[in-house]
């Protein structure tokens, strides 16, 4: 969803860094040294970046000198297509409304298609994907359809919505599960795999973990507080060591809403963002499900993680209460050496925060029955994050949000670990933890010591009491956003401690010739963007980025071009545009064949908001979300 959606490494490479800083002081000051010693000079460095220094930088952001990084940068562009280096081509995979089944009909471009269809097809709004491998040349993927768009989705553009137009749109939403086969012209959707599947907004799934069944998560339709139906705006993704797929629900709160404007909201879903009115999706005025006077606890029972097990299209979806609930991003998982699972996840909205959970269990590749329930036991934690004043760099902790402790506790309005976890958001405040600028995506780097998080935007930093300027949140109404980095202390992410500093500010510096608004040092005018989101790893450590960002081109932004996908360097922090999308698109999802020789991007919304895309098919046709394939000519590893 786009800019505005927010709804009202490791231990050896800081101890890289720190030579680097040496070798910085002792004047040896070649570009790489220059741009790793800027992250241990903190504020004061970026701030007196004098010009001199800026335009040299800019002179040699052209040349790729990262040992990782092997291609040729692209330009920004505002072009309608997929822009990749030289060498690269990208072909399409699937597009919204595509048949997933063999039966299926065809995608019809009316906007009059019934809701019947959208359950063949895949939904809309291509985010967060994984591919789990079958074989050599068979995968299944499962895609996040997060969102839709009523003015592509309807011929009448949502003016005039129907009972069976609701169906329809729930129908587009949800997660899609179908096979890819590797054929002679490369990877194709297999519409006979027997995996294939639909995840809508009414599937059935159960409610699993310390929340379960509590009466705040029952209905009149549930009485159990344990079957709940469906899953929508279903951000970004994880995925686990023992083959299952997690998906996020983000925004969940727009889907709500009553004829009864007076309907008095409780406190702790006005923190969530829910309101009477439901002017967006409008699911409230056709399914009661939606309409909160009839159904107050059915927006208790959406915003978890999902987990769901690919390769059994009859299984159930699980939403893991133990993973708290709040609007999901992702779910970046590893294996700690001890055994135990750590989650990070990020909370996007202004001011909200960053959580880690830890799991009680151990991981063991010999017993998936044991696995299956390791993410129903654990800690929630949210992060503290403390700096020097002016220090981009500094200390962190993180804060356990279990009943009974840290004044989680009756008077202060939590009377078991069930609410605590339906509500998150109160309890991170609660604790005192500090709030971010939209935390999006976390990526944990295959070096397991460090984990990165996108911190996309904030208009609200600085303007209101409870967001202060300052630690990893530096700057005022912040347009641009950052990436923050974490280094768990011993290299264990299970542990409370944590060093951090910034891997990136994102600016412009060719409108702003210095200070924070320029960006970092690693920020050029020829690989300028902003509000980072999407953020993952390949197996060598390069770290991909993926932006939601303004693509008007224009003051702030201008020379950033349309939304985009970087290629970064952890260790020296360079920073390369890999890819350019098309128009009004942002660009979100990705994962890759274990080979890394084919890497498969999301183009989410091209053409939003009636803008100029015809976006994958050209001519005049209508924008399709589509999930976009990246080879190299040669057959080689992506970004290598
Ligand atoms: Fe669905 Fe926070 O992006
Ligand atoms: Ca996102
Ligand atoms: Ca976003």
């Amino acid at each position: 969803m786009g800019y505005d959606n927010s709804h009202d490494i490791c231990s050896n490479l800081k101890n890289e860094q720190d030579s680097e800083f040496t070798r910085m002081t002792d004047k040896v000051v070649s570009r790489r040294g220059f741009m790793a010693g800027m992250g241990a000079l903190g504020l004061g460095a970026f701030i007196g970046l004098s010009p001199i220094a800026k335009s040299v930088q800019a002179a040699m952001s052209s040349s790729v000198t990262s040992k990782l990084i092997g291609f040729k940068p692209v330009p920004a562009s505002t072009a309608d297509s997929v822009v990749v280096p030289e060498g690269y081509k990208a072909t399409n995979l699937i597009s919204w409304g595509d048949p997933i089944f063999a039966n299926a009909p065809e995608f019809d471009p009316s906007g009059k298609a019934p809701a019947s269809s959208q359950a063949q097809q895949f939904g809309d709004n291509t985010d967060g994907m994984t591919l789990f491998p079958l074989s050599d040349d068979r995968a299944v993927m499962a895609v996040n359809n997060e969102y839709t768009n009523n003015d592509l989705l309807f011929d009448h553009k949502g003016e005039s919505m129907t009972a069976n137009d609701v169906k329809k749109a729930q129908n587009a939403h949800g997660v899609s599960v179908f096979e890819i086969k590797k054929t002679s012209k490369g990877w194709e959707v297999d519409r006979s795999g027997k995996l294939n599947r639909r995840i809508t907004a009414n599937t059935p799934m159960q409610l699993t973990g310390p929340a379960a069944g509590h009466d705040l998560l029952k209905t009149a339709a549930d009485p159990s507080g344990v079957e709940v139906l469906g899953t929508f705006n279903n951000c970004a993704n994880g995925e686990t060591p023992w083959g299952t797929y997690l998906t996020c629900e983000e925004n969940f709160h727009n889907y709500f809403g009553t004829p009864d404007e007076s309907y008095d909201v409780p406190a702790e879903q006005k923190r969530y963002g829910i309101k009477p009115a439901d002017k967006r999706y409008q699911w409230s005025k056709f399914d009661e499900r939606f309409d909160l006077a009839k159904n107050p606890n059915e927006p208790n029972r959406h915003g978890w993680v999902v987990e769901i097990d690919p390769k059994n299209p009859e299984s159930k979806p699980q939403k893991r209460t133990a993973l708290g609930r709040f609007k999901h991003e992702n779910a970046a998982l590893m294996i700690e050496s001890s055994g135990h699972v750590v989650v990070y996840l990020g909370d996007d909205e202004r001011g909200e925060h960053l959580y880690k959970f830890v799991s009680k269990g151990k991981y063991d590749a010999n017993n998936q029955a044991n696995n299956r329930k390791l993410l129903d036991e654990g800690t929630l934690y949210v992060a503290k994050f403390t700096a020097n004043e002016g220090e981009l760099k500094g200390k962190g902790h993180w804060i356990e949000l279990t009943f009974g402790k840290n004044g989680l506790t009756p008077e202060n309005g939590f009377n078991s670990q069930a609410e605590v976890l339906i509500h998150t958001r109160l309890a991170a405040t609660q604790v005192g933890g500090t709030t971010m600028d939209r935390p999006e995506w976390v990526a944990i780097h295959p070096s397991k010591k460090s984990a990165f998080c996108t911190l996309t935007n904030n208009k609200n930093r600085g303007n209101k009491d409870n967001q202060p300027i300052g630690g990893p949140n530096p700057r005022g109404s912040n347009k641009y956003g950052q990436i923050v980095r974490w280094m768990p202390a011993n290299g264990n992410h299970t542990t409370a401690e944590f060093d951090w500093d910034l891997y990136v500010i994102a600016g412009n510096p060719s409108i702003h010739k210095e200070g924070l608004l320029a960006g970092s040092s690693n920020v050029t005018s020829e690989n300028m963007f902003n509000s980072p989101d999407g953020l993952g790893f390949d197996n060598a450590g390069r770290m991909w980025i993926m932006t939601d960002g303004k693509y008007s081109n224009k003051d702030d932004f201008a020379g950033m071009g349309n939304n985009q996908m970087l290629c970064g360097d952890p260790e020296t922090r360079e920073i390369h545009r890999f890819l350019a999308g098309p128009i009004a698109c942002e660009v979100t999802g990705l994962t890759f064949t274990p080979d890394q020789k084919t890497m498969f991007v999301g183009i989410q919304h091209p053409g939003e908001k009636g803008k100029p895309s015809h976006f994958p098919e050209g001519g005049e046709s209508k924008p399709r979300s589509t999930i976009v394939m990246i080879t190299r000519e040669d057959g080689g590893v992506i970004g290598a």
